[in-house]
């Protein structure tokens, strides 16, 4: 029997989707042998991040231990790989909207999101984390993983309405080597555990506060933190929280449940993510039946029709700028420009714009070698967006 499989394989890259705090995130599709191609996401880390050697290794550390999660509600990695001295991680392509933009189009239109779907895309998410949380290494020791990042612009719903949690490994070595700063800059900030703000060692339950951030946002449509004029570090910090923004309408079992995820003491906060995953799920489902990915799926058809027509772009894509203008926004003018995204959301658009010097990532795999020392070669190349039977020009990009 072959010991071993040396096979080329190519990522076309199709649109960018988005730049972040750590790179950027492309659509990309990936070729193989007869037409094959299976559309990905791949996400490359910036320069400047990869020169710093501590990132790098922190960044393979945990891009290693992240591998093998494999859970409907966690954004999978395929590969990480290396070229030209930037790293690059392919992985599992979401086709549906971040939960940013969900929570932005709530605040944008002045309409609530339902508290059982708030409540059953946070229960997802906790079972992803619950999963994580509780891996183990061949030897039955834990290992210990926490995402450090778990924030509305990781979270993903695919439109078929289930919840995932994205960019795993990456916030322990981007943690190390932002400045805190510059994290408040990107908005991470306001979700991040007291203790995580404090610089001190975090574990599980330094997730659970994060999400239990996220789902105070989905309820209140405010960010749990804001505090006018004052620092978002100290606030971080301090883990002072305004209570006042939770609609007073919010079930008092379910105000119990954030005040587990939300206590400042880490001791009083759920010891166990799989215990949070069963009083969420316990929640919404004791009275027989409740929110499932299929009630999810039919309110984002509603509220978010352009996720559903052929070649749908983006809403930060969206021709009409009136998007990008509702952010942030006047109190007074939600109404308003509730109108003109749903007005936006609600047209056909064309398929993605053509990238006429798409660059292509050609890497080889090795079977035994595992991600980290795969030989990966960055190809600047022309490609048509197109079609998976397109050729590589040569054309710098
Ligand atoms: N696997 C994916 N599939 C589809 N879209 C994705 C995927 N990963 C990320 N995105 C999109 O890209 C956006 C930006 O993600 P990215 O992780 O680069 O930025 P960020 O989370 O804001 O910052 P950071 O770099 O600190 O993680 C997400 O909000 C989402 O819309
Ligand atoms: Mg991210």
């Amino acid at each position: 029997m072959q010991s071993e499989i040396n096979d080329r394989y190519t990522c076309r890259i199709d649109r960018e989707i988005s730049k972040g705090g750590m790179g950027t995130v492309y659509e990309a599709t990936q070729l193989g042998a007869h037409g094959f191609a299976k559309k990905v996401a791949i996400k490359t880390i910036l320069p400047t991040l990869c020169k710093h050697h501590q990132f790098i290794d922190m960044f393979i550390g945990e891009g290693k231990l992240v591998a093998d999660l494999v859970h409907e509600n966690i954004v999978q990695i395929y590969q990480l790989g290396h070229a030209q001295g930037a790293y690059f991680i392919v992985m599992e392509y979401v086709n549906g909207l971040s939960l940013h933009d969900f929570i932005r189009f709530h605040v944008a239109s002045s309409q609530p999101v339902p508290t059982e779907l708030a409540v059953f895309i946070t229960s997802r998410i906790a079972r992803g984390l619950a999963y994580a949380h509780s891996r183990q290494d061949r030897k039955g020791m834990p290992l210990n993983i926490v995402h450090r990042d778990v924030c509305p612009n990781n979270i993903m719903i695919t439109t078929e309405g289930l919840p995932k949690l994205g960019d795993f490994g990456i916030a322990k070595a981007a943690n190390n080597i932002i400045p805190l700063q510059e994290r408040s800059l990107v908005g991470k900030l306001y979700y991040m555990s007291p203790e995580q703000a404090q610089r001190q060692p975090v574990d599980f339950r330094s997730d659970i506060y994060s999400l239990g951030l996220v789902l105070f946002e989905l309820l209140a449509l405010e960010k749990a933190r804001f505090r006018d004029g004052a620092e978002v570090i100290a606030t971080a910090q301090e883990g002072w929280l305004n209570w006042e923004l939770l609609p007073k309408t919010v079930n008092p079992d379910l105000r119990g449940i954030m005040r587990r995820m939300l206590a400042l003491d880490q001791a009083e906060r759920y010891d166990s993510t799989a215990k949070l995953a069963h009083d969420l799920e316990y929640f919404i489902y004791h009275k027989g039946y409740g929110p499932t990915v299929v009630s999810l799926e039919k309110y984002l058809r509603e509220n978010f029709p352009f996720l559903y027509v052929i070649g749908n772009v983006p809403l930060k894509e969206q021709p009409d700028d009136s998007i990008q203008r509702t952010i942030p926004m006047d109190l007074s003018k939600r109404e308003e420009a509730g109108n003109a995204i749903r007005q936006a959301c609600g047209k056909a658009t064309e398929g993605p714009a053509a990238c006429p010097t798409a660059t292509a990532i050609t890497a080889a795999t090795e079977s035994d070698g595992g991600p980290a020392s795969a030989e990966t070669v960055l190809a600047d190349t022309a490609v048509a967006p197109d079609a998976g039977q397109q050729k590589a020009t040569g054309n710098k990009s």
